[in-house]
């Protein structure tokens, strides 16, 4: 963890505990988790217990304490989408990325995730790529959608 970027997030926000969601999102967005010595400075300087700090980051599912890959791919293995073939699109996925659901590849490019329904069986199956949903899905769409993040993140020199 940069300590001056959490610096910068907490400028104009000292002693203000209602801005502790504010500056956990931020710290999310930024780190791709919360790590453990951000908190304790954030419940510091905003005047916040720690362990309410801490209650927070483990209520909210946006939030996580563990480092997550710049990317977050969510395949859905609902019965829907798992009979329209989402079994091929995560193996696809293992395969390519070489992790498993809820872990991170070594690069830190991508975390892995499966869902149970994404509350849009009809168009399935459906993956969601940091927050973008892709529907009717197959293995040879979801190896290029990959693909390309993979390679924007080349060209804009974050892998
Ligand atoms: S089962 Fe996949 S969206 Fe419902």
């Amino acid at each position: 963890m940069e300590l001056s970027k959490l610096e910068a997030m907490l400028e104009g926000r000292e002693s203000q505990p209602g801005q502790l969601i504010e500056v956990l999102q931020d710290m999310q967005a930024t780190f791709h988790y919360l790590p453990e010595e951000g908190l304790r400075t954030v419940a510091e300087r905003l005047g916040v217990p720690p362990i309410e700090v801490f209650r927070v980051a483990n209520f909210y599912k946006a939030f996580t304490l563990v480092p997550r890959g710049r990317h977050l791919l969510t395949v859905c293995m609902g019965t829907a989408c798992h009979v329209r073939g989402a079994l091929r699109l995560l193996d696809t996925v293992e395969g390519q990325l070489n992790v498993s659901p809820g872990e991170t590849t070594a690069d830190r490019a991508f975390t892995l995730e499966r869902v149970n329904c994404l509350g849009c069986c009809a168009i399935g199956p459906v993956v969601v790529l940091d927050d973008v949903y892709y529907d009717h899905m197959t293995p040879g769409k979801l190896r290029r959608l990959v693909t390309v993040a993979y390679k924007q993140d080349k060209e804009e020199g974050d892998a």
